[in-house]
């Protein structure tokens, strides 16, 4: 098991991840969206924690990420920031803050850094959005693009399969890198695209990639946090890697809790004042 050295508590910045790119050291982020579990993940030694507009599905049971608003981004955004120490801190803008308007977006971009003093924020999609990205980047403030799969524009796309796997797609896609690198932003979210693909959009742009569902050859991986700990159920996409069953081992340990508050063993005489 590759460990995270403990010395290194420097926080981590878009520059320290350009440089991990540079030194062929991989990048490693999850999802986060409240206080405690961002403060486990935190010190752990993730580098990069994604306050991820799957905030939609994971924390409040929406089918797509669609509904989640901008002050529902802010809460879980602030949330997360007030525990992490060491991590850059990427918060998703959600959709309809940034598609309708360059400033529209950037008045919602610095609402979002004012607010939930993170470190940086990421946008889904190439071209059609590179006016927001722009001015959002005058303003000052680093941006993740994010392309590939692009959850919410699930409603254009129809289903959440795998994405470029034709040729027009995968150009785009390599197109769209490379204008978002040119553009300014630190880095880049590739979903669910086939992993050759991936590997070359990784070779072509000197900022990091980091994958989801888009192979080993890029410069980093990231994970939804309630998928690899084996809390959700019901979602298995072959790129998923379940690192624990805490659904199993919560379950075991409500029903305990149920069984012995039934049986009037808890609390005991040592557990009361
Ligand atoms: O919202 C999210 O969790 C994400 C990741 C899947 C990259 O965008």
């Amino acid at each position: 098991m590759s460990v995270h050295n403990p010395e290194d508590s420097r926080k981590v910045t878009t520059h320290r991840l350009v440089e991990m790119k540079r030194r062929g050291e991989k990048i490693s982020m999850l999802t986060s969206y409240d206080y405690t579990m961002a403060g486990i993940v935190d010190q752990a030694g993730v580098d990069v924690i994604l306050v991820g507009d799957s905030a939609s599905n994971v924390m409040a049971g929406n089918i797509t990420t669609l509904p989640i608003t901008l002050d529902q981004m802010i809460y879980h955004g602030k949330s997360v920031v007030r525990a992490v120490k060491r991590a850059l801190v990427v918060v998703d803008m959600p959709f309809g803050t940034y598609q309708s308007g360059d400033i529209e977006a950037v008045q919602n971009a610095i609402k979002i850094m004012k607010i939930t003093h993170a470190d940086a924020l990421k946008l889904e999609g190439g071209v059609e959005i590179i006016d927001a990205v722009k001015k959002i980047l005058a303003a000052g403030i680093p941006i993740m693009g994010h392309l590939g799969l692009m959850p919410q524009s699930i409603n254009k796309y129809g289903t959440y399969n795998v994405r470029a796997k034709d040729e027009d797609e995968a150009e785009k896609i390599i197109e769209d890198a490379k204008l978002l690198e040119r553009t300014g932003c630190f880095a880049l979210v590739l979903e669910k695209i086939p992993a050759k693909l991936a590997e070359r959009v990784a070779q072509e742009v000197s900022i990091p990639v980091i994958g989801i569902g888009a192979g080993g050859n890029v410069d980093g991986q990231v994970l939804v946090l309630h998928d690899m700990l084996g809390m959700t159920q019901g979602f298995s996409p072959r790129f998923l890697r379940r690192y624990a069953d805490l659904n199993a081992v919560m379950t075991e340990a409500v029903q305990h809790y149920v069984s012995d508050v039934k049986s009037a063993d808890f609390p005991n005489s040592e557990e009361q004042y």
